[in-house]
């Protein structure tokens, strides 16, 4: 069937769907466009605050008949519109309580996401290599592409289409270099990011998080997308975040684009972990000679003048490019080379601040 009959068939099937207050969901205001996927269907549910419970068994019903019509995909239903339900008593995660609507991820001990300014800075190529330093340094990593406006893990860990999905609807995340992997991208059709902002982006960001089947990882590494907005908020909400690495490079830390990112973290009792400088200084591929073409120093007097840690930079070098769009990460594919050497250095910085992680 083709994705348009699909969108139909499903929103015709949501009419045997009754919701509270009479009428059907076929004809409910609140019900979002149907996003077909390759793999995946999802839709929205608005409805008034306070009414979540009420809409649960329509919600229920709503995913079987959009399972029934779609098959083998993967049928994405979210409420969206109210405040997560209080919960009876406190729920706890590492032995801490854990703040009201944020629930601990079945399978991970703890979560590092990685944020920045602006796009283009490297970010995704930091928290990629950040993660597979991680897992030098012992611990069991698993990666999440979280940026729905540039996802590029798959291309940065070569991963190859859809993630499979179990019978019980669970994804079984992509491996790549000894790394758990899965990547909104894979949900997404090209140019489709536009429909997948608001609640739709967030209902794809807690599925993706909490119906993948992660196994026992100590580190997940979430690359956020640049600035901040609906996808930070709605995982600093629902989940205990260890801590955000910054990236930025030397031009955009003149331009103070990565303040603002921080900024907005403590509102949310996420600490930040650190400022990593990406690009900062340049190595000659021919002779390996280092040039200070920025100047040195500068993002650290920076993370002095923010009050946040500088966890350490990381060398323009075009090797980086190359392996990256080739799928071969330096960490994995090129251990010994200087970049290789500073993604660990930042990796063992990061772990050094963080005391919790090792325990
Ligand atoms: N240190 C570096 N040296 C050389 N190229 C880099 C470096 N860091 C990132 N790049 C390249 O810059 C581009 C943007 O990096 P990316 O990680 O995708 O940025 P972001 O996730 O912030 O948008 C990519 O082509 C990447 O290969
Ligand atoms: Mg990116």
């Amino acid at each position: 069937m083709a994705d348009v009959e699909l969108t139909a068939a499903i929103k015709s099937a949501l009419a045997e769907v009754d919701i509270p207050g009479g009428g059907d969901l076929a004809g409910y205001a609140g019900l979002s466009d149907i996003i077909v996927t390759p793999g995946a269907v999802a839709f929205a549910i608005a409805v008034a605050p306070g009414m979540e419970a009420a809409f649960g068994p329509a919600r229920e019903q709503a995913a079987a008949v959009a399972q029934r019509v779609a098959g083998t995909r993967k049928i994405m239903v979210s409420l969206t519109g109210g405040k997560p339900p209080a919960k009876a008593g406190a729920t706890f995660s590492h032995g801490k309580p854990v703040p009201p609507g944020k629930t601990p991820v079945p399978g991970i001990k703890h979560i590092i996401a990685v944020g920045s300014g602006k796009g283009g800075v490297g970010k995704s190529t930091t928290a990629v290599n950040i993660a597979l330093a991680l897992k030098a340094e012992g611990m069991r990593v698993g990666i999440l592409d979280a940026d729905l406006y540039g996802p590029s893990i798959p291309k940065l860990l070569g991963l190859e289409g859809q993630p499979a999905i179990r019978d019980d609807g669970i994804f079984s995340p992509h491996e790549a270099f000894g790394l758990k992997a899965m990547s909104i991208g894979s949900m997404l059709i090209k140019d489709q990011a536009v429909v997948w902002r608001g609640p739709m982006a967030t209902s794809a960001l807690r599925q993706l998080l909490r119906e993948t089947d992660w196994g026992e990882l100590d580190i997940l590494v979430i690359d956020l997308p640049p600035g901040t907005g609906d996808i930070h908020i709605s995982l600093f909400q629902q989940a205990e975040v260890d801590g955000v690495v910054i990236v930025s490079t030397p031009q955009d830390l003149a331009l103070i684009d990565a303040k603002k990112a921080i900024d907005m973290l403590p509102r949310f009792q996420v600490p930040i972990l650190g400022l990593v400088e990406n690009m900062s200084y340049f190595i000659a591929p021919d002779t390996g000679a280092r040039y200070d073409i920025f100047g040195s120093g500068g993002a650290e007097k920076a993370a002095a003048s923010l009050n946040i840690p500088f966890l350490g930079s990381i060398p323009l070098v075009m090797s980086i490019r190359e392996r990256s769009d080739a799928g071969v990460p330096p960490v994995a594919s090129a251990p010994k080379e200087p970049e290789a050497q500073a993604f660990r250095a930042v990796a063992r910085q990061i772990l050094r601040n963080t005391p919790q992680i090792r325990s």
